[in-house]
C-alpha cells in the first residue's frame, strides 16, 4: 500500500491525521507536542484536552480548535467519556502519570506517556503489565533514542569501530542556571513532590547507556548529595526574593532577572555549540542587544533571539511578555533566592555500574556546568570515541589506536528540542499508530522499565551506601514509596 509522509494511504483517499487527546497542556504537552501537531496537521490532530489551568486550556483549545464540550479541567471526566480518539498523550507532572495512563489504556487508548513513566518501581511495573495485558501501545518519551547524535553513536558501536568496549563515562552536565530553574526553584526541586533527580533528569541517560551497550547492568553503586543550593551558602543579607533588594544582585549568577529577563546564560550556552548566523546573533545578544532587536525587524533568525518567549521563560509564566515575566519574578517561585528555596534533590550524583557482558560505566550528573551538555567517552580495544551533545550543536569523534586516524561526525540537529529528538519521537509515535508500524518506536515500555529500575536502584545504593545487584533488584523492586520515605538528608 502507498505511503505519504510515513502514513498508510487506503485506496485513493488521503491519509487521515491520527486523532489524539491531550492530558496536561503544559510545557511538554502544549509547547512541544501541541506545536508539533500544528506544524504537521496531516499527521496528528488533537480533538480534546484536559488541563486544570484555565489559561493554558483555553490557549490550547483555541490553537487546536477544540470545541467547548471537549475541553476538561481534569483527565477523569475526559476518560469517563467513550474514547474520543485513538491516542492519548499524557504530559502531566511526574507523580500524575500512573492513574491517567492506566485508565487511558483500559478505555482503549494507545498512549504516549512522558518520562519518567512513574515515580516508584511498583507503578512502573503496573504500567508495563497493563500495556501488555490490554494490548495497547505505551510509548515512553525517551527522546534521546530518536536523536541523530545517539543513533550515530549506536551505529558506530554496532559496526565494531571501537573493537571491544571496555568502559564508558557519560556525563549529564546540567548547567548551573538550568539546575536553578528546574531543580532548585522549579517543578523538580522536591523529591516527595516529583522524583529523585537521578530518575527525573537521568532516566534518559540510563536508557541511552542500556541502548548503546545493548546490555543491562549486573550491579551498580552511587554517591552524591545536595551540596550547594542550601541556606548556609546565601550571600549575606540576601532576601527570599531576588527583586526584594538583594545586596548581591550585581554579582550573584542566580539573580533571577539576569537568568530570565536578560537571558544571557541561555544565549551564551546556545552560542557555545551553534555555528554561523545563529551563533553570531546569540553572541551579539549580550554585547549589542539594541542591534539584535533592530535586526529582529527584518530577520526571522534574529527575531528568534530578540523576541524569544520559549523555555525557560514560558515556564515562569504563560505568555511571557516583559511585564508578565517581571511580575512573575517579583512574586512567583522563579524569583526566589536559590539559597532560600524548599529544594531537597541532589545537585551531584555519580552512578558506577558493570554490565552483564563485562564493560564498566559511570554516569555523572551534576547541576554546576558552565555549559550545558551531555559528554560521552567510550574506550574500546581498537579506538576511542568522544562526543558532545549540547544546546547549540553536537559532534562525535572516533580515533583509531593504531593508525591515529580521526573521524568526526557532525550530529547537530536544530530541527526541534533535545537535538531533534522531540519531533522524531512524535513522528515515530504517529507512524507506529497510523501505519501500524510498531517498529517505528525505538523502545517498548518494557525496555523503558530497565532505565527506571536502574534509577531506583541507584537511589537505594546512594542512600544505603551499598552496591545493588540488579538481578535481585529487578525481582524485588525498590523499597521507595511515593513521597520519598527512604531519603537521607545531609
Ligand atoms: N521527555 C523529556 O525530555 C521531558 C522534558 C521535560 C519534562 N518532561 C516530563 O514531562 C512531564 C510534564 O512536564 P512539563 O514541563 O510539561 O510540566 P508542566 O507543569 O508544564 O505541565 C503539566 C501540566 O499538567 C497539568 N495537570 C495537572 N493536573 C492535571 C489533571 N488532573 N488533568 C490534566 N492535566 C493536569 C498542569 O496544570 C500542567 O499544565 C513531566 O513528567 C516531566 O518530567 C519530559
Amino acid at each position: 500500500m502507498p505511503m505519504v509522509n510515513g502514513l498508510l494511504v487506503l485506496g485513493d483517499a488521503m491519509p487521515k491525521p491520527l486523532q489524539a487527546i491531550l492530558i496536561g497542556a503544559g510545557q511538554r504537552g502544549g509547547d512541544v507536542y501541541g506545536a508539533y501537531a500544528l506544524r504537521h496537521p496531516d499527521q496528528i490532530r488533537f480533538v480534546a484536552v484536559a488541563e486544570p489551568d484555565e489559561e493554558r486550556r483555553a490557549r490550547f483549545a483555541d490553537q487546536h480548535k477544540i470545541p467547548t464540550e471537549h475541553q476538561f479541567s481534569s483527565w477523569e471526566p475526559l476518560l469517563a467519556r467513550l474514547p474520543l480518539a485513538r491516542a492519548a498523550l499524557i504530559c502531566t507532572q511526574d507523580q500524575e502519570h500512573t492513574a491517567p495512563a492506566l485508565a487511558a489504556m483500559q478505555f482503549g487508548y494507545d498512549v504516549l506517556l512522558e518520562k519518567p513513566m512513574a515515580t516508584t518501581a511498583e507503578e512502573c511495573r503496573q504500567l508495563v503489565d497493563a500495556a501488555e495485558e490490554t494490548g495497547r501501545q505505551l510509548h515512553i518519551c525517551h527522546v534521546l533514542r530518536y536523536t541523530r547524535h545517539f543513533q550515530t553513536m549506536r551505529d558506530i558501536l554496532r559496526a565494531g569501530e571501537l573493537g571491544e568496549i571496555i568502559t564508558v563515562s557519560h556525563r549529564e552536565n546540567v548547567s548551573w542556571w538550568h539546575m536553578a530553574h528546574s531543580f532548585v526553584r522549579g517543578n523538580w526541586r522536591r523529591e516527595g513532590e516529583s522524583a529523585p533527580m537521578i530518575l527525573a533528569k537521568c532516566c534518559h541517560d540510563l536508557d541511552i547507556l542500556v541502548w548503546l551497550m545493548d546490555d543491562r547492568p549486573r550491579h551498580l553503586s552511587s554517591v552524591g548529595d545536595l551540596r550547594h543550593y542550601r541556606a548556609e551558602n546565601a550571600p549575606s543579607g540576601a532576601p527570599h526574593h531576588c527583586l526584594d533588594g538583594c545586596p548581591a544582585e550585581d554579582v550573584c549568577p542566580y539573580y533571577a532577572p539576569f537568568i530570565y529577563e536578560d537571558l544571557y546564560p541561555l544565549w551564551r550556552n546556545f552560542a557555545e555549540g551553534a555555528k554561523g548566523f545563529p551563533k553570531l546573533v546569540a553572541q551579539a545578544k549580550e554585547r549589542v542587544p539594541g542591534l539584535v532587536k533592530a535586526l529582529g525587524m527584518v530577520s526571522a533568525g534574529a527575531r528568534r533571539v530578540s523576541a524569544y518567549r520559549g523555555w525557560p521563560r514560558s515556564v515562569v509564566v504563560t505568555n511571557p511578555t516583559p511585564e508578565r515575566l517581571h511580575e512573575a519574578l517579583k512574586n512567583g517561585p522563579y524569583g526566589r533566592c536559590v539559597y532560600h528555596c524548599d529544594n531537597d534533590v541532589v545537585d551531584h550524583q555519580v552512578v558506577a555500574m558493570q554490565f552483564e557482558s563485562g564493560p564498566s560505566a559511570t554516569l555523572t550528573m551534576h547541576g554546576h556546568a558552565h555549559v550545558e551538555g551531555r559528554f560521552t567517552r567510550i574506550q574500546g580495544s581498537r579506538a576511542e570515541l568522544q562526543a558532545e551533545f549540547g544546546l547549540g550543536g553536537a559532534w562525535i569523534e572516533v580515533r583509531q589506536h593504531r593508525g591515529g586516524e580521526k573521524k568526526r561526525y557532525d550530529t547537530s540537529d536544530r530541527g526541534s528540542g533535545h537535538g531533534g529528538g522531540d519531533d522524531r519521537l512524535m513522528a515515530a509515535f504517529v507512524k507506529s499508530l497510523s501505519a501500524g508500524d510498531e517498529e517505528a518506536a525505538l523502545s517498548t515500555a518494557r525496555q523503558a522499565l530497565e532505565s527506571h529500575l536502574m534509577a531506583f536502584a541507584a537511589e537505594e545504593a546512594r542512600i544505603g551506601e551499598k552496591v545493588v545487584r540488579m538481578k535481585d533488584f529487578r525481582l524485588r523492586g525498590d523499597t521507595r514509596r511515593r513521597h520519598g520515605d527512604t531519603r537521607r538528608k545531609k
